[in-house]
């Protein structure tokens, strides 16, 4: 949307050689840490939620760990739907369903509970601040996949096109990722 563009237009810092050198990281923080740029960027993300007259299109938001989270939540709310964390390696009770996956730096994994959340049959909003080399986003789809949910899109605030994300994830449909700035 126009005001999530705008607000991150304002508030995103470019930093050079972060977390390694090569890299040229967008930091969002300011962007989440200033009121009317968060509600834009969430309104943003939820749109990818909703059909023509408004009313959601899926049942759950899936917030990616680690900045997914300050949006998923936010994003669950103005749908009126529940949120689930798809978290990092080793912080979820066991059982769980797990999928490794490589970053623009190194390589990590995601998990989810493979009990006590029904998930078969389910739409899903994947939600993320930046979609980079899209190896987490396609990692949370096979993942969701995995576990009998049905992905209906990804909204994600910013896409560095660059790092190729979305020619990766070729498993979605056209129209499949929301980019909202
Ligand atoms: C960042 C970002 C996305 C992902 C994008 O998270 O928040 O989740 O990387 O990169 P990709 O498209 O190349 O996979 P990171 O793993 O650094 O974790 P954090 O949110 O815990 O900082
Ligand atoms: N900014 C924020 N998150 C990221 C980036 C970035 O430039 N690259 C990979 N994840």
């Amino acid at each position: 949307t126009d005001a999530a563009r705008a607000a991150v237009a304002a508030h995103t810092r470019h930093v050079a050689g972060f977390p390694e050198p090569g890299v040229v990281f967008a930091d969002l923080t300011p962007v989440f840490a200033d009121g009317a740029a968060l509600a834009a960027v969430i309104d943003g993300l939820a749109a990818a939620g909703r059909g023509p007259d408004g009313a959601a299109t899926v049942d759950l938001v899936a917030g990616l760990d680690a900045r997914g989270f300050l949006l998923g939540s936010g994003v669950a709310l103005r749908l009126g739907v529940g949120t689930l964390a798809v978290r990092k390696a080793g912080k979820l009770p066991p059982p769980v369903l797990r999928e490794e996956y490589q970053l623009e730096y190194g390589s990590a994994a995601l998990e989810i509970p493979a009990e006590g959340i029904a998930l078969e049959g389910r739409r899903i909003l994947i939600v993320d601040d930046v979609l980079a080399t899209g190896g987490t986003v396609s990692a949370a789809v096979a993942l969701l996949r995995r576990a009998g949910a049905i992905v209906e899109r990804v909204s994600v605030v910013l896409e560095l096109e660059a790092l190729g994300g979305r020619a990766r994830l070729q498993e979605l449909p056209a129209g499949g990722i929301a980019v909202s700035a």
